[in-house]
């Protein structure tokens, strides 16, 4: 296997897990598209991640190399031609629940660094100053809380919320029965935009839901909302909310993707010139607060996913299926 967009991380945590099969790991740094694809020749198959350019060129070259296989390390796979894939015969299998936990558990810590202003109370109380002015946040037990969503990392998320005390409302084509016995109730999305004083995205980026929070989506919140997307960027118009934030019409924004990260995240470039004016924008609110693509980032999770990519390879070449193939668009 070729493993793309591989740091040091991966290596270190995939090189336990193969220790544990007779499978071999080549670990290139560079990012998957159709101009590296040449570098898995030899392989079989390919490791591939959130960034990773998957479109048909790539995999038709991929294809031209022999590789039969895309293995995901992520959850997501919205980054993968499934069309092209099923054409040229290539299977794709990804990591579907590595640890739901580290993302929704994420998805809080966002949102009380945001309400607390805990990254503005760090450096303030660094400095010496035990000032309380502009750090007042609000109680979010009692809050209504706008699930979109509740598949494994929702229901997580909802699971967290109902500790604090609030009022679930969701929205999700499927009803999720664990979120049912939370006491979730499910909604369409306008009474859900109209109601929630938080709203939190944890549905997949699919045609359906690209750009699900527009400008007509903010205009229907509730003043001073707080957004959350640990999900996918792309379920966010950035330019909206840009506008949300100036007019005060969303109060807090935490964002864990973006729709153009590609370009950005997982690289250190804090010696370059920022070129992305709307993320630059972004970075000059006080109520807004950025991690970079991160919420999945736990030990617990890292070493499941190298666990789960490595048996889903095991998986095809035992039984020729595995649980965790992706077959079709959504
Ligand atoms: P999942 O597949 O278990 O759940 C997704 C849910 O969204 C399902 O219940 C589905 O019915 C629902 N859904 C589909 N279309 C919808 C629509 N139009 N409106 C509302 N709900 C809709 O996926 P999981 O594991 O919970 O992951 C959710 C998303 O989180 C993934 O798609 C991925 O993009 C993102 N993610 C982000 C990570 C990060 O590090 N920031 C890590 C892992 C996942």
């Amino acid at each position: 296997m070729t493993m793309f967009s591989s740091k040091s991380y991966d290596e270190d945590y995939f090189e336990a897990a193969l220790a544990e099969t007779d499978h071999a790991c080549r670990f290139q740094e560079a990012k998957l598209n159709a101009e590296t694809a040449t570098l898995a020749q030899g392989s079989e198959a390919v490791c591939a991640f959130v960034n990773d350019d998957l479109s048909r060129p790539c995999l038709e070259r991929l294809s031209e190399h022999g590789i039969h296989t895309v293995a995901m390390r992520c959850a997501g796979f919205n980054n993968v031609d499934l069309d092209a894939a099923a054409d040229l015969g290539i299977r794709v299998v990804r990591v579907p629940a590595y640890s739901p936990h580290a993302v929704a558990e994420h998805t809080i810590g966002l949102l009380l660094a945001l309400n607390r202003r805990l990254y503005r109370a760090y450096n303030r109380v660094r400095e010496g100053n035990f000032s309380l002015h502009g750090l007042v946040g609000f109680d979010v037990h009692g809050l209504t809380v706008g699930i979109i969503g509740t598949g494994t990392i929702g229901a997580k998320v909802a699971a967290l919320f109902k500790g604090f005390g609030c009022h679930l409302l969701c929205h999700d084509p499927q009803e999720n029965e664990d979120v049912l016995a939370l006491g979730g109730d499910y909604v369409e999305l306008d009474p859900l935009f109209e109601k929630a004083d938080i709203i939190t995205l944890h549905c997949p980026l699919i045609e359906a839901t690209h750009h699900l929070i527009d400008e007509a989506a903010i205009a229907k919140m509730k003043p001073g909302v707080t957004l959350l997307n640990t999900s996918r960027g792309g379920l966010v118009d950035t330019s909206a909310v840009i506008g949300g934030l100036k007019s005060g019409q969303i109060g807090n924004l935490g964002i864990d993707v973006y729709e153009e990260e590609d370009s950005l995240f997982f690289e250190d470039q804090s010696g370059a010139v920022m070129q992305d004016d709307v993320f630059a924008r972004l970075l000059t609110f006080p109520n807004v607060m950025i991690t970079g693509h991160q919420a999945f980032f736990t030990s617990t999770a890292l070493r499941q996913i190298a666990r789960t990519t490595l048996q889903n390879l095991i998986d095809l070449e035992q039984t020729g299926s595995c649980v965790n193939a992706v077959s079709k668009s959504p």
